[in-house]
């Protein structure tokens, strides 16, 4: 399939019907279906995804650098490049009982990329959608040059919500945050669950692996697992953030709650070689739970 820029896209189905599809822009997941059809990821319907701008929604992926402090641009440049699928990816782990349907997209940077980032890497981004439709990013970073490198790392998850003021977000209790609302001061939570009322930009440190996002309306759960991501982000632009920005209706801020694996506290450095690994499992439940933890 090709977007309007006449960029691939390719789309994993499971026998029951699931669906999520990838694009070569930006290894953005832009679509992420149940069973029953429904989407799971917001997008924004002002989204016009002209390249190399990302798409207002899905799945970009922020790397090497998370947010603007930094000497790159917002979110790192990966999210607005051109990838390209592996056609040889190595196979997924026998003992894999979840059957999966999955593709492996390849970054390494360009001679332009170089310029601003002087670092090569190869990042292999591997989508898996489940059997059970569950839908799983792996992330790896490798360390192509002779010199060391560090970088930060996000998968920023725009999840469909039913209303804003629904959601409650279970598993970051009691964790300290940044508030990137008050210039990176440190808090701690404290309340039982995260609920929205105004606009929202935190990054909880060092959270536990499983974060559950609630939807009461729609009795709908995301359980988001990770591993290799120590820090989440929950943001959330609010009405008159909404408003400035281009690509987003006035009041979609309702829809939609980014919630992202991510690493930023304690940038990843790797040696020459080295090889870092995220790994980020979305699941749909009809209730919550982060039982096994
Ligand atoms: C969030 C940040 O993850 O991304 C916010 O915490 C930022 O500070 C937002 O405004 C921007 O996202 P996007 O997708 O519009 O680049």
């Amino acid at each position: 399939v090709k977007d309007w820029n006449g960029i691939d896209q390719i789309v994993l189905r499971n026998p029951h019907g699931a669906s999520a599809r990838v694009s070569l822009h930006g290894g953005q997941v832009i679509s992420w279906r149940n069973d029953r059809g429904e989407e799971l990821l917001f997008t924004s319907s002002k989204a016009n995804g002209k390249a190399p701008k990302p798409m207002q929604g899905g799945i970009p992926i922020c790397f090497p650098q998370f947010g603007s402090c930094g000497s790159l641009e917002q979110h790192g440049f990966a999210r607005k490049k051109i990838w390209i699928v592996d056609q040889d990816p190595p196979s997924l782990p026998a003992n894999d009982s979840n059957r999966k349907s999955f593709i492996d997209l390849l970054l390494k940077p360009s001679e332009e990329d170089l310029k601003f980032w002087p670092h090569s890497f190869e990042l292999r981004l591997r989508v898996c959608l489940g059997m059970d439709g569950n839908l799983t990013l792996i992330s790896r970073v490798r360390n192509i040059d002779g010199k060391p490198f560090s970088f930060s790392f996000a998968y920023h998850s725009y999840l469909s919500v039913s209303d804003i003021s629904e959601v409650r977000i279970e598993g970051l209790e009691t964790m300290d945050y940044f508030d990137n609302l008050c210039h990176k001061e440190r808090f701690t939570e404290q309340g039982d669950a995260i609920t929205f009322e105004s606009e929202f930009d935190r990054v909880y440190l060092s959270s536990p692996n499983c974060v559950a996002v609630l939807d009461h309306e729609r009795k709908r759960t995301y359980v988001l697992r990770k591993e290799g991501l120590p820090d989440v982000v929950v943001w959330n632009p609010w009405d008159k953030k909404s408003k400035a920005m281009a690509d987003l209706g006035d009041d979609e801020y309702r829809q939609m709650i980014c919630v992202d694996g991510a690493v930023i506290e304690k940038p990843i450095s790797l040696k020459p070689g080295e090889e870092w690994k995220g790994r980020l499992e979305i699941v749909v439940v009809p209730s919550s739970f982060c039982s096994e933890d």
